[in-house]
């Protein structure tokens, strides 16, 4: 059956994070539109609502009243997002209040000591249990400023420590070997912040000036998108149309290795809101080849990389995924989810250390599949 038609999508996830994030930590009243209707963003909210922040919600909209916290008295539950935690253990070491932050059964086993140390370089005093969750937040009168490479590509990781700027009042300096999604970076220089990028290098100043009243629309999301792209993609005679979605470069892997795999996609109408690149993205059926992923591509296409399985197993001959190790450490280890449900599927599929290798085309078999929670 062909995939035809025009779809909008939710808003995207990574962008309404931030968006409830920075807003909570800005005096003022702000207004989000289009926010994502995932649960991990729930989860973001309701912890910031737990800490004091006012808001109001009417369909995907959403009001915040921020800058007013007060100590939780209970643990910050953070379900399954590890964004969440990550991103709010960040926020938190900069506030001087005690917090302590718990996830489902996934996220308790998920490592934090990529946010814990450099938080604790800051000068944040936070305990773990043997670097994962419960973390606690301790009470600290206050932090210093940072100057921190990075160990692992994470945006996570690097967006904890900006918030941690923010909400401190600390000047924050952050070196990336391979650039991760930056929408931290943006929202803060859209909203009027002193933040400068240059070479993977980020110096971010948030004692010069200091934003007011923000209104941020967020596009929709290109991770979501990416389901019925590769749909499209691989069913003949599909033409599909998802309009206002993120194009953002760092969220591009998964639509660039589909060109490299001669897709048929096409850009329409590229802008600008609130300083993210959006667009309409067109996706027919052409056949497709297999392809190389490497190392520097992991970081743009690190949530896309379970459909692109899918997408490789139509593709004539053989699609090689290498530098992927930060799979094994996401809600479930994505690599082997794949490896196992492509198997089963009848795909010839090697699973490596560092990702797999499959070689195409195959005619799917009926399988049931392991969704790993
Ligand atoms: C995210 C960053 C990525 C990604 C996750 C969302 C973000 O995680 O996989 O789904 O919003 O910053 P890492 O920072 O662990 O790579």
């Amino acid at each position: 059956m062909p995939i035809r038609g025009s779809i909008n999508i939710p808003g995207d996830k990574s962008i309404s994070h931030r968006a409830l994030l920075i807003s909570s930590l800005i005096p003022g009243e702000h207004n989000i539109k289009n926010i994502s209707t995932a649960e991990d963003v729930i989860y973001t909210l309701k912890c910031l609502n737990n800490i004091g922040i006012i808001s109001s919600r009417e369909k995907n909209n959403i009001i915040i009243h921020g800058g007013t916290f007060i100590e939780p008295n209970q643990p910050l539950f953070c379900g399954n997002s590890g964004t969440t935690m990550r991103l709010l253990s960040g926020l938190l070491s900069g506030l001087k209040l005690e917090a302590k932050l718990m996830g489902d059964e996934s996220l308790i086993k998920r490592p934090m000591n990529r946010v814990i140390n450099p938080l604790m370089q800051m000068g944040a005093d936070i305990s773990s249990n043997q670097d994962c969750a419960p973390i606690i937040i301790h009470k600290t009168n206050s932090l210093i400023d940072l100057n921190y490479s990075m160990e692992i590509a994470s945006a996570q990781v690097k967006s904890a420590l900006l918030l941690a700027g923010v909400s401190s009042d600390k000047k924050v300096v952050i070196h990336e070997q391979y650039q991760t999604r930056n929408h931290t970076e943006i929202m803060l220089d859209d909203i009027g912040y002193d933040i400068i990028t240059k070479d993977n290098s980020i110096i971010f100043n948030p004692t010069l000036n200091k934003p007011n009243n923000i209104n941020i629309d967020i596009p929709g999301d290109i991770s979501s998108a990416s389901f019925f792209i590769g749909a499209a993609c691989m069913i003949p005679n599909s033409d599909l149309r998802i309009n206002n979605v993120l194009i953002n470069d760092t969220r591009m892997g998964f639509i660039n290795i589909l060109k490299k795999m001669d897709a048929g996609i096409i850009i329409h109408n590229p802008r600008y809101i609130n300083g993210e690149k959006i667009g309409d993205i067109q996706v027919y059926y052409k056949p497709l080849y297999g392809v190389d992923i490497i190392s520097e591509d992991i970081p743009s296409i690190i949530d896309e990389l379970p459909i692109l399985s899918i997408v490789a197993t139509q593709a004539e001959g053989v699609t090689r995924v290498s530098g992927s190790e930060e799979l094994r450490y996401k809600e479930s280890d994505r690599i082997l989810a794949i490896v196992e449900n492509l198997k089963r599927m009848g795909v010839k599929i090697i699973e490596k250390k560092d990702g797999f290798v499959i070689e195409g085309p195959t005619i799917l078999n009926k399988a049931t599949i392991d969704s790993y929670d």
